[in-house]
């Protein structure tokens, strides 16, 4: 029975380039999955796009001396080309204020928030702010330093000068940076003074109980760094938040409302709603109704799985679940049900994401040096389009997959990298994959031989191979990406000891029969492992389907374990799937953007 699926993965911020920790976190175990749910047949449609509204991206683009939409659209693209490069491949790559995007995307934007509004989900307040007179705009807290007003534990003051807006590095506790003594803007190098201003504040704590409720029936199988924090924020209470901001790039309050003039959406309001939009554009394309986004979004047979980083996971395990009841239910509804969540049955409501799927920070470790945080401004990353200037994607997807932070950190480290391209791609898996070849041209003509002459050696390494997709199958489904690559790894491992013991290059000499049986083995066992790890490689996976001689059609999950027939004639011997590497390949140190 095939299943649909609706996958995302979280939008990039369109200031920047993309690096590998962005690739491992929200991109990569995304892509894997939707591969894997493509070859075994089900519906999916997989969406991104650049997150380019808010704050963070005006001020990058004063930096850059240029206008909001230009900065977003150059990065939209270059990040369009960086996933392309790695074979990461979206349905629809969009983008929140590009201009192809912008109408539907503010449309929906606005419609959610109006539905949300006279739901009676928002609180509008008017407090004070910090407003920076020189640049002529609020300031949001991680604009603002200033001296840190904490004590430490044992009572003397913190005093830290250069303590965030939103929290001291120094002691750790989190500022209100209306409190910071002698606050600087970090636009200007001003002082800013205080102003009044008035926005909306979505009621959070209302859907604290159901939340919970829907948390107990769901995330059963949700990784832990998702479900503990989610479950540890409701604890404490979910605070109001307010979705409105002080600026003008972004999407317009649609409010009738004077206090509401000049103002936007708060960018984490719209940003996910970018991933309903996107797929609103993609309807448009491909059935030329944009309407149709619902049958994935409202649909309860429909599942909806978001790909995110860690530092994401407030926004997607609680606050857009909260959105997405709250464009449902009117806030006595909610209040009506208490702890009680229920799946809406019938279509035409927004469903809440059948996972959240989030991976810890990646770090990074240079030669001789302790492993880091990657920072874009200490240019201590390894950035997508340098790498892709001299290296193939496939042995980025493996490391990163391999070494992926699933459960807590990791790092990258170059020698690492290296280290398993030369000794588990090339010296496992192309080894293992080529070590046969010769004889299959030489003795067979390129035909798969007979298997008559095979012992229990042969069929015991057939049995491990048939138990093979299922087993990987169940961890994919499970998000256990690693463990999935490390079990067809573990494969290959165990196929070479048993060329080994079988050493067809003798046996070619004294016993043609077994010798056939043996390479006869070799090449089921490569059919088998060679589909299942498309998805994780696709590129490697490419070259040995043609070297097999296998079409597309049968190179799916379903077939993985579908022996090619003794005569069936295999392709061309494949090409190099992997280059060796030298850790001198790569510069030596930080590298500046
Ligand atoms: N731009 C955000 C980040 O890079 C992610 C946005 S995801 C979405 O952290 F939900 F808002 F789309
Ligand atoms: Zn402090």
């Amino acid at each position: 029975m095939s299943r649909r699926f609706l996958v995302t993965s979280a939008l990039p911020y369109s200031n920047g380039r993309l690096h590998v920790g962005h690739v491992a976190g929200a991109y990569l175990p995304a892509d894997i999955f939707v591969r894997y749910l493509r070859s075994r047949g089900d519906e999916v449609r997989f969406i991104c796009g650049s997150d380019d509204n808010g704050v963070a991206i005006e001020i990058s683009a004063q930096k850059e001396n240029t206008t909001p939409a230009e900065l977003s659209a150059r990065y939209n693209r270059q990040q369009a080309a960086d996933f392309e490069g790695l074979g990461i491949h979206f349905d629809i790559y969009g983008g929140t204020h590009q201009p192809e995007f912008t109408e539907l995307h503010n449309r929906l934007s606005q419609e959610f928030f109006r539905t949300i509004h006279d739901n009676g989900h928002f609180v509008k307040r008017t407090t004070e702010q910090l407003y920076d007179v020189k640049a002529g705009r609020f300031l949001p807290d991680r604009y603002v330093t200033g001296t840190c007003y904490h004590k430490l534990p044992d009572g003397t003051p913190c005093g830290h000068p250069q303590a965030l807006g939103d929290q001291c590095e120094h002691c750790g506790n989190s500022i209100d940076p209306l409190k910071l003594i002698n606050p600087v803007s970090i636009v200007t190098n001003t002082t800013p003074e205080k102003r009044q201003t008035t926005h909306w504040f979505l009621q959070l704590g209302r859907f604290q109980g159901v939340l919970a409720d829907w948390f107990s029936l769901v995330s059963l199988d949700w990784r832990p760094i998702v479900t503990n924090f989610a479950l540890g924020s409701i604890r404490q209470g979910l605070p109001e938040r307010a979705m409105t901001r002080d600026l003008t790039w972004g999407v317009p309050v649609p409010l009738d409302d004077p206090d509401a003039k000049g103002k936007v959406l708060y960018v984490w309001f719209d940003a996910p709603i970018g991933y309903v939009s996107f797929t609103a554009a993609l309807c448009q394309q491909l059935d030329g109704d944009w309407q149709r986004y619902k049958d994935w979004w409202q649909d309860p047979d429909c599942q909806i799985v978001h790909f995110i980083g860690e530092d994401n996971i407030v926004f997607h395990a609680l606050i857009w679940p909260a959105m997405l009841l709250g464009t449902q239910f009117t806030a006595k509804e909610i209040d009506a049900r208490g702890s009680n969540y229920t799946k809406p049955k019938e279509k035409g409501f927004f469903q809440l994401p059948s996972n959240v799927v989030a991976n810890a920070f990646l770090n990074i470790r240079f030669p001789g040096k302790e492993e880091e945080k990657i920072s874009k401004s200490r240019g201590t990353a390894v950035w997508i389009e340098d790498y892709l200037k001299s290296f193939d994607p496939d042995p980025l997807r493996y490391y990163l997959t391999i070494n992926a932070p699933e459960s807590q950190r990791t790092a990258w480290s170059f020698d690492e990298f290296v280290e398993r391209n030369n000794s588990e791609l090339i010296a496992t898996l192309g080894n293992f994959v080529n070590r046969w070849q010769k004889i299959v041209t030489d003795d067979f003509g390129r035909k798969v031989p007979p298997f008559d002459r095979a012992e229990d050696l042969e069929k015991q390494l057939l049995a491990m191979i048939d138990a093979l997709p299922q087993e990987v199958a169940d961890d994919i489904e499970a998000t256990r990406y690693k463990a999935a690559l490390g079990r067809i790894m573990e494969a290959f491992r165990e196929c070479n000891r048993y060329i080994d013991t079988r050493a067809p290059w003798t046996s070619r000499k004294t016993d043609a029969g077994l010798c056939a049986a043996t390479i006869h083995a070799c090449i089921q066992a490569v059919r088998t492992l060679g589909v299942l790890l498309e998805p994780f490689l696709p590129f490697a996976s490419e070259k040995i389907r043609q070297s097999l001689g296998v079409s597309g059609d049968e190179w799916k999950w379903p077939q993985a374990t579908k022996r090619l027939a003794v005569g069936h004639a295999l392709g061309p011997v494949p090409e190099v799937l992997f280059r060796k590497l030298d850790p001198k390949e790569f510069t030596e140190g930080p590298n500046p953007s």
